[in-house]
């Protein structure tokens, strides 16, 4: 069988780091592009030396030429600049705008069937860009945010609650940006609900944790963005994508309707395989999570308008 082929666009840290996974993962050949001359090239050849130590036959090159990247089944998208200490994911839009604009316009020229999986920020609105220029079906772009910041939420449910993250599956929805929405009813322990575990103002403070959880690694980085939580989720997203597993994964999805909201990307639960979104699931929302999903995806919608007159 064909091996699968996946793009990881941005060999930055979270670049890198998606690449390094879904290579020792053995998932898919990885082609490592970026407009650095070098930085691409350099990483890939180290890793394909680690492959003899680590054990993985799958190989990975480094390229600056997009057309190395023809054929991918699945792209990843991460270039972009990221945070600096104070800023504000939102701070990054014009610049990230015209790179994820460019790099998705000649991701599909040399790709056409792929599935894009954005992860540049501002997230909700580089998918809706992305998708835009892209020209695909909204299904075939998604957004990496709702895994990551569902992850961040488990770490700290099972630090308050000093249980086994294994036991603890956690749900974040909406935008990924300050007003996303831990949603504590649909977060669990074995089944049961954080809110008959823990008492009210931890939740609400771990809610909080959770919704500044990237700006907490940029304040301890203060030369960049977290990328190891970051990519660990990509990554799960393309595995889901390759083994079209139909995972249900709180992921940045173009809704029609869904919860109420149109014409808009934002972090919803849904099923995810071979292409793309297969659906969006609904769920019954208490008000106040309701409420938070239309005011975070209000946000996002703002700045969507927004971004298509930056490219
Ligand atoms: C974060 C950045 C990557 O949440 O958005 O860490």
């Amino acid at each position: 069988m064909a091996k699968n082929k996946v793009t990881v666009v941005g060999a930055g840290n979270v670049g890198a780091t998606a690449a390094q996974r879904i290579v020792e993962k053995q998932l898919a050949d990885v082609v490592l592009i970026d407009i650095v001359e070098g930085l691409p090239q350099g990483k890939a050849l180290d890793m394909m030396q680690s492959a003899s130590t680590e054990g993985f036959d799958t190989e990975i090159i480094g390229t600056n030429d997009y057309a190395d990247t023809a054929g991918s089944d699945v792209v990843v998208i991460t270039a972009g600049i990221a945070r600096k200490p104070g800023m504000s994911r939102d701070d990054l839009l014009s610049t990230n705008a015209k790179i994820v604009g460019s790099v998705t316009k000649q991701v599909v020229a040399n790709s056409p069937n792929a599935i894009i999986v954005v992860v540049s920020n501002p997230l909700d609105v580089m998918t809706f860009l992305s998708w835009k220029e892209s020209g695909l079906d909204h299904k075939r772009v998604v957004g990496m945010a709702g895994v990551l910041d569902s992850s961040r939420y488990a770490m700290f449910i099972s630090e308050a609650l000093n249980c086994s993250i294994k036991d603890v599956r956690a749900m974040v929805l909406g935008g990924h940006g300050d007003t996303m929405v831990p949603v504590p009813e649909y977060s669990t322990v074995n089944g049961v609900s954080i809110n008959q575990l823990l008492p009210a103002d931890k939740i609400e403070e771990i809610n909080t944790r959770t919704q500044h959880g990237g700006a907490e690694i940029v304040k301890h980085l203060k030369t960049g963005s977290a990328y190891y939580a970051p990519s660990a989720s990509a990554v799960a997203m393309v595995e889901a994508i390759l083994l079209d597993s139909d995972r249900i994964l709180p992921v940045c999805a173009y809704l029609q309707g869904e919860y109420g909201l149109s014409d808009v990307y934002c972090g919803v639960p849904a099923a995810l395989g071979k292409d793309g979104i297969s659906r969006v699931i609904e769920i019954d929302l208490s008000d106040a999570s309701k409420k938070a999903l239309h005011s975070s995806a209000d946000q996002v919608r703002e700045l969507s308008e927004k971004v298509l007159t930056l490219v």
